[in-house]
């Protein structure tokens, strides 16, 4: 069952909707950054986190910064949807768990059920990676990532940390994001 909107005609006046799904990595408590990076060059922005992720960060900060609810769970046959058609999605951070999953079509998040009917959808999609080292010698990473070239997924240039250093908060550019999906972008444009 699908769970994204049907895409509609909106109002010119309306902002692009951009869908920034956060998975449980322990930078994800700084997507705060990427949200005022986006709010900033003109997105309006809605949070759809893994459901591990939800605890990773602070929902009560990122729903009072979007004005959205964040989306984790699918919801009930009938409700109404909480967030408006995505015209991009960010996918950030996104964990070695997630992206193995979403290459392999595998859809038991609501994340990952939006992200894996958004190729169909033709929605344009930038990946954030960030995980370590380790995980990515896993030879499923790579092939991964080639899936999701193929699909045309954008893919963040976040070079993984050494396991159990800390994670290179300081390396990851949120901004990346941005930057994929409207190449030459200034961030107050
Ligand atoms: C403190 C902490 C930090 C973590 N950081 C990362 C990370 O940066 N990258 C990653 O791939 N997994 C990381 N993990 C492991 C993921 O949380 C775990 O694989 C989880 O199942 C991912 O779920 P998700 O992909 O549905 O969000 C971390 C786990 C913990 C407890």
């Amino acid at each position: 069952m699908s769970d994204q909107p049907d895409q509609q005609t909106e109002p010119s006046q309306k902002k692009p909707f951009l869908y920034v799904v956060v998975c449980a990595s322990g930078i994800a408590g700084d997507v705060g950054k990427l949200i005022t990076a986006a709010q900033e060059a003109n997105w309006d922005v809605g949070v759809v986190a893994t459901p591990q992720g939800l605890g990773f960060i602070d929902a009560e900060a990122v729903e009072a910064q979007t004005g959205y609810p964040i989306r984790s769970a699918w919801r009930m046959p009938g409700d109404p949807r909480p967030l408006p058609p995505s015209d991009a999605i960010a996918v950030a951070p996104a964990t070695f768990n997630t992206i193995n999953k979403w290459a392999a079509g595998i859809s038991d998040t609501l994340a990952l059920g939006i992200l894996c009917e958004a190729h169909g959808r033709g929605i344009p999609i930038a990946v954030m990676p960030h995980l370590n080292r380790a995980q990515a010698a896993h030879p499923a990473y790579a092939r991964s990532l080639d899936v999701l070239r193929e699909m045309g997924v954008l893919i963040g240039s976040y070079e993984p940390h050494q396991p159990k250093a800390g994670g290179g908060a300081d390396r990851y550019r949120w901004e990346e994001a941005l930057e994929l999906l409207t190449p030459g972008l200034s961030p107050r444009a």
